[in-house]
């Protein structure tokens, strides 16, 4: 159905206004101050007075449908798009988990399109996951990014896939030259053992421990080494998954100040949240690496989303249960599966304690949650913009919406939220996903299957910012 938006206060990467939007079969058709209804008689025409209008939230990294070996993630590609919808999101890009030993990069993608064929609800894609270097691998590669449109894969330097650096420094000169965004989880695999072995020598292996136990220094130095590694593999586009800590920032500063092309993301958690959540009762809420950090590292955090050298806002949803899944980890840290809940309240929480409180302008919120994810990852101008010819992917966004973050009032399929009674000014009203409304008022409209994947063009670098 044709839809009219009107009276919103439209808000993009570069600035807002007062207009209207029409949306002609699940495109944007047109932006003008005063669309009228009469010219549409089949149009529905929703009141957007007091709201933002912004590009859908594009959130891109999740993990739906996940096994970690030791559990199954409880959100699938239905209540995981379900509540990201609910949250105001319009597209994810999902890492896609392990495969079996020795499976080659299309395996996982056939894997996960069966997964999220008739589940999702919202349009989506996957990032490739890198589990061995070999010259079949690397030949894939090009067919992956040109037939395929997955333009950007994951490589672990910790956890059982870990790659060497041989292995990373041939997989990061190969992406590059197929046009593909090196994504990276970056963590010091032989310090955390080491690290681990000692505090298990000394019975400290309860989840209050689990921060100490990956000190920051682990995820620093291996962005180092990553940020060295692409350099030497003929300056290869780097993309920082889940960014935690100030010491690993400066490092990203340094080398883009140089003009090296890397990028960073960060997630709510380590905005918001500190390691003194190990040291509460249900601290087996809250694991999840990298873990939580001192509360220093929050400020250093916002600090590189002011001033340019952080880009995106993503989530790393990956969600168990705390009631059954995470007490597995009761006694032992390393029997927990690791990950947090949090695609619904990214984009509440961020616009709230970014926007409302004052540290970044709406404008840059979009960019964050939207508009940068787009154009790193090969979907833009298809989406992440407010233009004539984009897919109608919005939010309507009550920015003085004053409440709290409530689990039951959430979409998801786990049985908390790390964010409860965090309270929160500006919420979603509206989600419209290719023109279809979505959620509304945080209930779920859409439909499972109505949710597209998405074809994503090659990695093509977007400017960025000067750093002083
Ligand atoms: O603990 C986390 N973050 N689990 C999800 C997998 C990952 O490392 O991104
Ligand atoms: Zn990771
Ligand atoms: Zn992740």
């Amino acid at each position: 159905m044709d839809m009219i938006i009107k009276n919103g206060t439209l808000v993009d990467d570069k600035s807002q206004y007062l207009s209207d939007i029409l949306i002609r079969e699940g495109r944007i058709e047109q932006i003008a101050p005063a669309i009228s209804a009469s010219d549409w008689p089949t149009a529905q025409v929703v009141d957007a007075a007091g709201l933002l209008v912004m590009p859908g939230g594009i959130d891109v990294h999740t993990h739906f449908n996940i096994n970690v070996g030791i559990a199954q993630s409880v959100d699938d590609f239905f209540t995981g798009t379900r509540s990201a919808a609910c949250g105001g999101t319009t597209c994810v890009v999902d890492h896609m988990g392990f495969g079996p030993r020795g499976c080659n990069l299309h395996h996982q993608l056939g894997v996960y399109k069966a997964h999220a064929r008739d589940r999702a609800v919202i349009d989506y894609s996957f990032h490739g996951v890198v589990q061995h270097i070999n010259d079949d691998i690397l030949a894939e590669m090009q067919a992956m990014v040109r037939e395929e449109g997955i333009s950007s894969f994951k490589l672990y330097l910790t956890y059982g896939y870990k790659l060497d650096d041989d292995a990373v420094f041939k997989a990061v000169s190969r992406l590059a030259e197929v046009g593909a965004l090196t994504t990276v989880h970056p963590e010091n695999d032989a310090a955390i053992v080491n690290i681990r072995h000692t505090l298990e020598a000394e019975g400290k292996i309860t989840p209050r421990y689990l921060g100490v136990s990956r000190p920051l220094e682990c995820e620093a130095e291996a962005i180092a080494r990553m940020i060295n590694l692409a350099k030497l593999a003929g300056n290869a586009p780097l993309y920082i998954v889940h960014l935690s800590n100030g010491l690993g920032l400066d490092y990203i500063r340094l080398a883009r100040r140089a003009g090296q092309p890397v990028w960073a993301e960060t997630c709510p958690q380590y905005l918001l949240l500190d390691d003194s959540c190990y040291e509460q009762e249900d601290a087996l809420k809250y694991t999840l690496s990298p873990p939580l950090r001192p509360r220093a590292e929050q400020g250093k955090l916002w600090q590189g989303l002011m001033d340019g050298s952080i880009d995106t806002l993503a989530t790393d949803h990956c969600a168990f249960t705390y009631g059954e899944q995470k007490q597995a980890g009761r006694d032992d840290f390393k029997a927990c599966p690791n990950g947090l809940p949090g695609v619904e309240t990214r984009m509440p929480l961020m616009f709230s304690e970014g926007v409302a409180k004052g540290r970044i302008s709406a404008s840059r919120f979009v960019e964050l949650t939207s508009t940068l994810p787009a154009k790193l990852f090969g979907l833009y101008p298809q989406k992440g913009c407010l233009a004539v010819g984009a897919d109608a992917d919005l939010v309507l966004f009550d920015p003085s919406c004053e409440r709290a973050v409530h689990h039951s009032e959430l979409n998801d399929n786990t049985d908390y939220s790390p964010f409860e009674n965090i309270p929160v000014t500006g919420w979603p009203v509206m989600t419209i996903c290719r023109g279809r409304i979505v959620a509304e008022q945080g209930q779920f409209t859409g439909e499972a299957g109505y949710g597209r994947f998405i074809y994503r063009q090659p990695f093509k670098a977007p400017a960025q910012p000067a750093l002083s």
